[in-house]
């Protein structure tokens, strides 16, 4: 049990990649706060895996004070933080891009992680220890074509964890980000679908076209995830900070053509 009695915050929690988090987090022995916006997920989510739960929309001011006034009235303390909601956009050439949708995804992806410096690092500092966690993407050091807000959010939170890292390390707090590449699943098999399409020709192509992009071929999964946060949080990575840790097989071309 490399986490036994952590007291952990997963963000973004009810689905995805924090449940995912969330699940390998408790078979390692973590106490968790799983927070998300969606109230019925995150209930069946928290009760499968008998873990506490806050209901709180991330991108508000108001939700991270309770949150933090309700983690540190419960349980004392906070000795991890992982910060991985986050949202994207329809995607569209950047000058389409309305300011509501860059607000949005700004708001959600990159302010939420402001609030977590404002209203819990102040108090993980007195504790003198605590490893934060944020879900970043490599469209965070590559850049995203059509999903401008979403690249430009997930740039932001690299420069917040370094700027964590060195600013909260003096108080033995670690700042790290994980940045998964093209993920499994239903959201890439639609995206997938939609450019077959578009361009005539079968999903298989335009999957192997994805996969070229890496030097592993690869598509990456919920658990790969989980497995690096485990690792990053754990006592195996005392000596880890203001690091993004691509979890990507290997992005060689972000953008490969068809
Ligand atoms: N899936 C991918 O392809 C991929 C790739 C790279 C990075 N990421 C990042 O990983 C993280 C998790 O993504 P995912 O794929 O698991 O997505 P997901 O949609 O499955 O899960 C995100 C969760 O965040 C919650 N959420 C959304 N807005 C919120 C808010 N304002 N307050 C609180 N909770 C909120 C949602 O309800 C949902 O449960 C995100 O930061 C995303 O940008 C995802």
């Amino acid at each position: 049990m490399r986490l036994k009695n952590k007291i952990t915050i997963i963000t973004g929690a009810a689905s995805g990649f924090g449940k995912g988090i969330a699940k390998k987090f408790t078979e390692e022995g973590a106490r968790i706060i799983m927070v998300d916006i969606n109230s019925r997920l995150l209930k069946n989510t928290s009760k499968n895996l008998n873990q506490d739960y806050f209901i709180a929309d991330v991108s508000k001011s108001s939700s991270f004070k309770s949150l933090s006034g309700y983690v540190y009235k419960k349980y004392k303390t906070v000795d991890i933080i992982i910060n991985n909601a986050g949202i994207t956009h329809k995607p569209k050439p950047m000058e389409k891009v309305t300011e509501e949708e860059f607000d949005k995804v700004l708001n959600v992806n990159a302010k939420s992680v402001y609030y977590c410096g404002k209203f819990i690092i102040p108090r993980m500092k007195k504790q003198k220890k605590g490893s934060i966690i944020f879900t970043s993407s490599t469209a965070g050091f590559n850049g995203f074509p059509y999903r401008s807000p979403y690249s430009a959010s997930k740039w932001a939170i690299h420069g917040f964890m370094k700027t964590l890292a060195m600013e909260a390390g003096p108080f033995g707090i670690r700042a790290n980000a994980i940045a998964p590449g093209c993920v499994e699943g239903a959201r890439i098999d639609a995206v997938i679908e939609r450019e077959a399409a578009k361009k005539k020709t079968t999903s298989d192509i335009i999957r192997e076209a994805y996969k070229s992009g890496t030097s592993l071929k690869t598509f990456v999964n919920a658990e790969d995830i989980a497995a690096m946060a485990l690792f990053l949080a754990s006592d195996q990575a005392l000596r880890i900070s203001g690091q993004v840790i691509a979890v990507d097989g290997h992005t060689e071309n972000p953008d490969p053509k068809i």
